[in-house]
């Protein structure tokens, strides 16, 4: 990944397996915390169609615009059809929306610490000025809904991870109430909600998008449905934004393996309410561990599948060297705040063996 063309990401753990795949099974040697993918298999019935249906899945060109897949989030998430768009991934949705949403010059407010790929949609594709609001460290980079209005006074877009990465912290249904009531009326908010089903109910914004035409929802299904080999996300939005978009949303953007296991995942509600109970209990474990580390200064609250944790020496990029050495990968998260200093790790919360793992690599690393 070249940091002049690209956001800088994770995934570094791909040259340990090998990026021309010649040996998969190399995946096994791997712990791969350094992205955000989940701990857990997709749904067993979502593997099971896919499966039994493989090739003619793989020869068959899908529905053009994932019109089943788009009925079945319209239902499963109780908002109607005409205010969802599909993409291959909200990656890619990001940069069909954004120069719809902001011009050149105009003002748009980011989240520090935050995703990466936001600023370097919004400052080098869309050339935006962005002012970064600062989460506080002392608050556990949860948002103050006032202080967040407050800077959005003169802009004409609030971006906003909920929850946030890396903090893994974020506003509640009631703090985001009150944010969407203090903001400016010319100040669209885009919300996204990548990590929002780790949550506790309640924090989903996709309803209110779908009535509010100042609010975009980008609902990621990577992440919490374990899909993300296979790039699908929807963008929640008011129905005539959403239409002035799909002229220009290409077709077939969503393979139809990722269709036909997207729609399998979502007619499980029950195995996720179970993998997202599951993850919190071993964050919670791994939160523990990690704090009793030494050389681990704080971990922050989180209500997702990762802990964003801060260290002293070695140093962040060192420790991370010294963990990829013993083939586990962690992310150092300097290009996600201009205020980090090779002090803040970001690790995903894995299954009990890798958890394992990170604690003993972090050990030695810290030693
Ligand atoms: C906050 C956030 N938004 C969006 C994405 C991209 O998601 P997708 O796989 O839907 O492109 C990620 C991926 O790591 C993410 O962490």
């Amino acid at each position: 990944m070249d940091p002049a063309k690209h956001a800088v990401h994770g995934g570094d753990f791909f040259r340990a397996i090998g990026e021309e795949f010649e040996d998969l099974s190399r995946s096994g040697a791997v712990v791969s915390a350094d992205v955000l993918d989940a701990w857990y298999d997709p749904s067993p019935q979502a593997v099971e169609k896919v499966r039994l249906w493989l090739p003619w899945l793989m020869r068959t060109s899908p529905p053009t615009h994932g019109e089943g897949l788009r009925r079945v989030i319209a239902r499963s998430r109780g908002i109607p059809e005409e205010s969802i768009l599909l993409g291959s991934g909200t990656s890619s949705l990001m940069y069909l929306a954004f120069p719809t949403l902001a011009d050149r010059g105009s003002l748009a407010v980011l989240l520090d610490p935050m995703y990466g790929e936001y600023s370097h949609i919004l400052e080098r594709v869309v050339g935006c000025r962005v002012v970064r609001h600062e989460l506080s460290a002392a608050e556990g980079f949860r948002p103050d809904p006032d202080r967040q209005a407050a800077d959005c006074r003169d802009a004409s877009l609030l971006v906003m991870v909920n929850p946030n990465s890396p903090t893994g912290s974020g506003l509640d249904a009631e703090g985001m109430e009150r944010l969407l009531s203090l903001l400016p009326s010319g100040c669209r908010v885009w919300i996204d909600e990548t990590y929002v089903d780790f949550a506790p109910e309640g924090w989903c914004c996709e309803r209110i998008a779908a009535r509010d035409r100042r609010v975009i929802v980008a609902k990621s299904m990577s992440k919490f449905y374990a899909l993300s080999g296979l790039r699908v996300g929807y963008l929640v939005g008011d129905p005539e934004w959403i239409a002035r978009l799909e002229p220009m949303s290409p077709p077939w953007s969503v393979g139809l393996i990722a269709q036909v296991a997207a729609v399998e995942a979502l007619r499980d509600p029950d195995y996720y309410a179970e993998a997202r109970r599951i993850t919190e209990e071993k964050r919670v474990g791994l939160a523990r561990e990690l704090a009793s580390l030494p050389g681990v200064e704080a971990v922050y609250p989180s209500v997702t599948n990762f802990l964003l944790f801060r260290v002293g020496r070695p140093g962040a990029a060192e420790i991370v060297r010294r963990c990829r050495e013993l083939g586990v990968f962690l992310r150092n998260c300097d290009s996600l705040s201009p205020r980090f200093r090779d002090d803040h790790l970001r690790t995903a919360v894995k299954d009990d063996e890798a958890n394992r793992r990170i604690l003993e690599a972090l050990r030695l690393a810290l030693g």
